[in-house]
């Protein structure tokens, strides 16, 4: 997972890098984002059909051993699971093709994001900082959200608590383009669905650790199984603005299931360790040209390296 030649990305990163250390503060050794999580392991079988789509490896074998790590929104290791912060929560699977070789997926809960490039991402990030109590209307992030309506509509969208974290449905938001072993290429955004169905919760009346404990309980009595599925782009669709929706009755092609069945034992040791990265590198699978995914790449290696090196 190499750093991209561009200097502005980098750049980009580290300011990024900065901002989120200067919201929630220096928790070394924990992500500046999506800082609380628990990581699992278990399998993912192919859909019959998927190969129509790609011709990805973990397509082509019969099961691909996997790492996932669920999470919660912020920079906050201890953030409580009841509070809005906490979402969009994260789901970030790694499929383990070889010894160091594998390909990631990485989604959260809400369908879509506040900003279509890291310049505008940053932007709202300084201006949601600046806004604090005691700063009078209009406040930066009011008049910021007042002329970035994607940014408004991410904003107002519900995010309702799940009961648990395997009842919730994760996007993969950037699209993809997937090309399958006759050469047809098509583009497509991830979307798993929870078998169990999605389920959530009237009030955000839970325990702090609400959703931690849920999943120890859960996986003791049953694997948590999702659908991972890719929506097809209509020829005319937008692939390279993650804030622009397709419309609801676009294709969904089936990848195949994902099935955790065991929490990690040492799962903050691996979490400390594990990098996600938001570009596939894959035969199969490649990355549209959305600017989220080279800079997200950049940031999370950045960011890795950072926890990685942080005394225990
Ligand atoms: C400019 C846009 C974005 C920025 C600056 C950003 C920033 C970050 C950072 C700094 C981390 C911590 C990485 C690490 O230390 O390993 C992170 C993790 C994460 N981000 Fe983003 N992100 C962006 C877009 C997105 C999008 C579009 C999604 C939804 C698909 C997303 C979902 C996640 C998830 C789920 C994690 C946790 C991954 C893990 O478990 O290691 N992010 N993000």
């Amino acid at each position: 997972m190499p750093l991209p030649n561009d200097d502005r990305i980098v750049a980009l990163a580290n300011d990024l890098l900065a901002q989120f250390h200067k919201i929630f503060g220096p928790h070394p050794g924990f992500r500046p984002a999506h800082a609380k999580g628990l990581m699992l392991s278990g399998t993912f079988k192919p859909a019959s059909g998927a190969t129509s789509l790609t011709k990805a490896p973990h397509i082509q074998r019969e099961s691909t051993p996997v790492t996932a790590r669920f999470s919660n929104s912020t920079g906050l290791p201890e953030i409580p699971d009841s509070k809005p912060e906490s979402n969009p929560r994260g789901l970030a699977i790694r499929f383990n093709l070889a010894d160091h070789v594998h390909t990631d997926i990485v989604s959260h809960s809400t369908d879509g994001f506040p900003a279509r490039d890291g310049y505008e991402f940053l932007e709202f990030l300084r201006a949601a900082a600046a806004s604090g109590p005691e700063v009078p209307s209009p406040k930066p992030i009011e008049k910021f959200l007042g002329t970035h309506p994607a940014a408004l509509r991410f904003v107002q969208t519900p995010k309702p608590f799940p009961s648990s974290l395997a009842r919730d449905t994760y996007f993969g938001v950037t699209a993809f383009k997937f090309t399958n072993a006759s050469g047809e290429t098509r583009y497509g955004r991830y979307r798993i669905v929870p078998e169990a169905g999605n389920d959530y919760l009237a009030d955000d009346k839970i325990r702090d650790n609400h959703h931690y404990e849920e999943l120890e309980h859960r996986i003791k009595q049953s694997p948590i199984r999702f659908k991972i599925y890719v929506q097809i782009a209509a020829p005319d669709d937008v692939t390279d603005d993650a804030t622009i929706h397709w419309p609801e009755d676009r294709e969904l092609v089936e990848l195949g299931t994902l099935e955790l069945n065991s929490i990690l034992p040492d799962s903050l040791v691996q979490q400390k360790h594990v990098i996600f990265d938001p570009i596939p590198r894959v035969d199969g699978i490649e990355p549209s040209a959305d600017p989220l995914l080279e800079l997200r790449a950049a940031i999370y290696l950045l960011s890795g390296r950072e926890r990685r090196s942080a005394k225990a």
